[in-house]
């Protein structure tokens, strides 16, 4: 089954992940890159915040030398300010930037895709791997806009800001085991990451964890206007749910238990808690999430098929 296909990036904690591709940068060294980075060469086409992140969080890892790393933006202050900030390579061009490296990772917004795909269009060699975070491009789309075959598309989320993202991502079989390995590391600096072998998992996961900050957040201001509501200040209201999250997603992961297990774990009979699930389940809570992630789901399909229809068109 493809499910068990999947591998899982680094395992378990974040934290435990990034020190161990530290250990390895510094055990392996390299040609100006470091463990399965050694000798490669990055570009950002589009710098903006989703690159930022990945560059930043790769060299404050030590994965790879800036010198190394090149990123096209069409504002001179925007580039001005990267190069100053990481050290890295800057140009006004995408098929400047694009020319000599080894993963071409597409950064920018949906609505300019087309156009930088027409820019590249042809230009990639077959040993350059494309790797679109573009949200919504799928791999037919990103193959013929590119007239490449060597694509990853990859599904990050808003976390990744902070480097606690979760990335799904999928390759074309042109994509070789070393360039998988290169763009795991690549994308460990932005949190999780996961590789799934069909394309159709990046769109459930587009539903689930792209889309998932979102269900989250609304959780915690529903949560904190409930607090509000009974009574505390409202910054106070934000610590007590912001922790609340926290320390509970830190205690699943920790326990490895069952969710509903560790909710009965604090259901006593009779109890506050007992009483607030009977409403949540009352409300039908646990039917609209479902309702909302499969509508998500829904929607990003209906958006990839806009999108190659747009391409036929
Ligand atoms: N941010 C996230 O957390 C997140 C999460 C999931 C997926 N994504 C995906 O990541 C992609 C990038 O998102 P982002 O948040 O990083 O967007 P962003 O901050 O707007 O970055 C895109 C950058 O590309 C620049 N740009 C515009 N036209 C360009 C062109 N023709 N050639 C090269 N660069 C150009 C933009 O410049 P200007 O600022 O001057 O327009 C901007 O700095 C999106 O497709 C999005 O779907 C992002």
């Amino acid at each position: 089954m493809a499910v068990q296909m999947m591998r899982r990036g680094g395992g378990g904690r974040v934290t435990g992940r990034i020190e161990r591709d530290r250990d390895q940068a510094h055990s392996q060294g390299g040609d100006g890159g470091h463990g399965a980075l050694a000798g490669a060469r990055l570009a950002f086409v589009g710098a903006g915040v989703m690159a930022e992140s990945m560059i930043a969080g790769l060299l404050g890892r030590g994965m790879i030398d800036p010198e190394r790393i090149v990123a096209s933006h069409p504002r001179e202050d925007r580039r001005r300010k990267l190069t100053q900030r990481f050290g890295i390579g800057a140009v006004e061009g995408n098929r400047e930037a694009a020319s000599d490296a080894d993963l071409v990772l597409l950064t920018v917004k949906p609505q300019v895709l087309s156009g930088v795909m027409r820019q590249l269009h042809g230009r990639l060699e077959p040993r350059q791997v494309a790797v679109s975070v573009v949200a919504g491009a799928g791999i037919g789309t990103l193959s013929r806009g590119l007239g490449h075959d060597a694509i990853v598309r990859v599904m990050p989320n808003t976390p990744a800001q902070v480097g606690q993202g979760m990335s799904v991502w999928t390759s074309t079989p042109e994509v070789d085991e070393g360039q998988r390995n290169r763009v795991r590391v690549v994308l460990a600096a932005l949190g999780e990451e996961l590789w799934v072998e069909e394309e159709k998992y990046v769109d459930m996961a587009t539903a689930l964890s792209g889309t998932g900050p979102t269900y989250v957040f609304l959780m915690m201001e529903a949560l904190i206007d409930a607090g509000v509501h009974m009574g505390f200040p409202r910054r106070i209201a934000e610590q007590i749910v912001l922790q609340t999250v926290a320390g509970s997603v830190a205690f699943a992961r920790d326990s490895g238990k069952h969710m509903a297990e560790l909710r009965n774990m604090v259901t006593s009979p009779g109890g506050t808690s007992a009483e607030a699930i009977y409403q949540m389940e009352k409300g039908g809570l646990r039917t609209v999430f479902s309702r909302a992630v499969y509508a998500a789901y829904q929607r990003t399909q209906a958006l990839g098929r806009e999108e190659s229809g747009k391409e036929e068109g």
